[in-house]
């Protein structure tokens, strides 16, 4: 069973290399998440509106939806890692919190640029917020590649926030979400400037361009 599950990790982190998962905190359905007992080898791939947000797997137990990969304090400083080979010439991500199993994301910070770089053993860091509430939520980290077709990937975990605040208001914008039949689309070939990345931003310095069409919030 370990010498299949290393045989099915190494092609899912080789063969998909023009693709991107989220490696920890492991993503629900991911090889490497140990809570998950229905790994799913096409986790790399970009998901359609149907699929968001997370596939759908932030509700299937088998995929590791409630069963916690990760306990962060509020005000603590986090990271997360991607696997997979080429990203795609990069792009923009957002990480995000869900505390209503899906329905709401608040992003933490946006990347601009240089998300994910070509640097595959990179820790991208990012606040929990004080303000954030004590208790059982959903860590979504969300792309858009710079390079390829106009898609949106999605990886998701199930975490546990502690010492926690009253939770994140307004000023925590929703997560951006474009390209999955929504008349707002990313340009091609371009950084994505997120129309509202929030208080905390990371940014390459590549030109970024704000999305196009209708509802790009
Ligand atoms: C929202 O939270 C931020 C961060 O704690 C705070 O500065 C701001 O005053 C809050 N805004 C509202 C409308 O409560």
């Amino acid at each position: 069973m370990l010498l299949i599950k290393a045989a099915i990790l190494s092609f899912a982190l080789s063969a998909a290399n023009a693709h991107m998962i989220l490696r920890n905190p492991p993503s629900f359905g991911f090889i490497g998440n140990k809570l998950s007992t229905k790994p799913d080898v096409d986790l790399n791939a970009p998901i359609s509106k149907a699929q968001f947000p997370c596939k759908g797997y932030h509700k299937d137990p088998d995929r590791g939806a409630g069963k916690s990969v990760a306990t962060w304090a509020a005000g603590s400083t986090q990271s997360f890692s991607l696997a997979g080979g080429a990203p795609h010439g990069g792009g923009s991500c957002q990480v995000s919190l869900s505390y209503d199993n899906g329905e709401t994301f608040r992003v933490l910070k946006s990347f601009i640029g240089n998300c994910p770089s070509a640097d595959t053993g990179r820790e991208y860091s990012f606040p929990i917020p004080r303000d954030a509430a004590s208790g059982a939520a959903i860590f979504a980290w969300t792309w858009y590649n710079r390079i390829g077709n106009r898609e949106l990937y999605m990886g998701c975990a199930a975490v546990t926030i502690t010492h926690g605040g009253s939770g994140l208001n307004s000023s925590f914008p929703k997560i951006f979400v474009a390209n999955i039949g929504e008349q707002c689309t990313t340009v091609a070939n371009a950084v994505l400037e997120f129309p509202n990345p929030g208080a905390v931003v990371e940014r390459s310095g590549e030109v970024a361009l704000k999305p196009e069409g209708a509802g790009c919030v």
